[in-house]
């Protein structure tokens, strides 16, 4: 399987080398394909776009979701703001922490600034309309400095947190030709910036497919949205309530093998890459509204024997009933 499209920076839970086990399992021919919990875009990258399928990537990372849109609608000039923004310095990593802090009262300036346009006690309307695309420009271009800032950000913190500065030498050039490919890939797709919950509502439909990558039961801090153990729960009744095949990815963990008991359960492990013992291995689990069994006969072998093993899945529980036939 050829990757179509590599994701531009570590994550958080990044899926990058899961992606082909995981996207196996999906159902083909569906007409819409949603992923809530965004992130990097590792999975939605790694997909072939498909001809009437429509592709959906959401984050509720105001940051994220804009550094994605402008990847995908500002390329060359993102491109060219990074080129010059070097990061090597604790100083410039925390001007553009700064910066990214005190996005809304630009945000709002400028747009406040457009209001006042449209006040004809304040400016006629030749002024306006000679002054209101300069002030567009400058909004736009705002979103391509937030974009390069939150780039350097996580390619400049310790394990893509985007908090805390790591001591690294940083040559971004390295990285550049990963944008392009990545742009190419996004063209069809939406992007959107809300909570989960709410565009699974909004999306769902038959024959469409929700793959969620939520943060995992008890690493929910690692991410700015800080989730708690009831939107598990909510995000586990409005799954089950989908009318479309859904694939849900988690940490193993009992509790979410009790929430999701309605599912079917599948479970491999991994590499543990945030552990700093060599060879420890992690447990995930991947849960599906539908039978995946058929999925499952031909599982992938891309890496040596150990390492396939590994990742092979295993139906570990499988409901009384499935929620959704294919
Ligand atoms: C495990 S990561 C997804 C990783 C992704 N699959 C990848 O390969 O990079 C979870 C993501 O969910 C996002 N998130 C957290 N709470 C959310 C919410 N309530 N709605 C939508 N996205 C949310 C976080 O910003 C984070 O990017």
């Amino acid at each position: 399987m050829v990757d179509i499209a590599r994701p531009l920076f570590p994550w958080v839970g990044g899926k990058e080398k899961l992606a082909p086990y995981i996207t196996q399992i999906f159902p083909p021919n569906v007409k819409q394909y949603l992923e809530p919990f965004g992130g990097s875009g590792s999975v939605l990258l790694s997909m072939a776009p498909v001809p009437g399928r429509l592709d959906i990537y959401n984050d509720l990372n105001a940051e994220l979701s804009n550094l994605i849109l402008c990847v995908k609608e500002k390329t060359n000039v993102l491109v060219k703001e990074l080129r010059f923004l070097p990061i090597h310095s604790r100083e410039v990593f925390d001007f553009y922490k700064d910066f990214l802090d005190h996005k809304e009262v630009t945000l709002r300036n400028i747009q406040e600034e457009l209001e006042v346009l449209d006040d004809r006690t304040c400016f006629t309307a030749e002024q306006a309309a000679e002054l209101r695309p300069i002030l567009l420009e400058r909004m736009e271009l705002y979103d391509v400095q937030r974009a390069a800032a939150y780039y350097l950000r996580i390619r400049g913190s310790f394990n893509a947190t985007t908090t805390s500065f790591a001591v690294k030498g940083m040559d971004l050039s390295r990285f550049l030709y990963l944008f392009f490919p990545a742009a190419e890939r996004l063209r069809d797709v939406a992007i959107e910036n809300k909570d989960a919950i709410q565009i699974i509502r909004e999306r769902d439909g038959p024959n469409r497919l929700t793959y969620c990558d939520p943060p995992y039961f008890g690493a929910e801090r690692s991410y700015d949205s800080r989730i708690a153990i009831k939107y598990h729960e909510r995000l586990h009744r409005v799954l089950r309530n989908c009318q479309g095949p859904v694939v849900v990815s988690y940490n193993d963990h009992e509790y979410i093998r009790f929430l999701y008991k309605d599912f079917y359960i599948l479970s491999f492990v991994r590499d543990n890459p945030m552990a700093k013992r060599e060879g420890a291995l992690y447990g995930e689990l991947l849960m599906t509204n539908y039978d995946p069994t058929p999925f499952l006969a031909d599982q992938l072998t891309l890496f040596s024997d150990l390492e396939t093993e590994k990742l092979r899945l295993k139906l570990v529980h499988i409901p009384e009933r499935a929620i959704i036939t294919l």
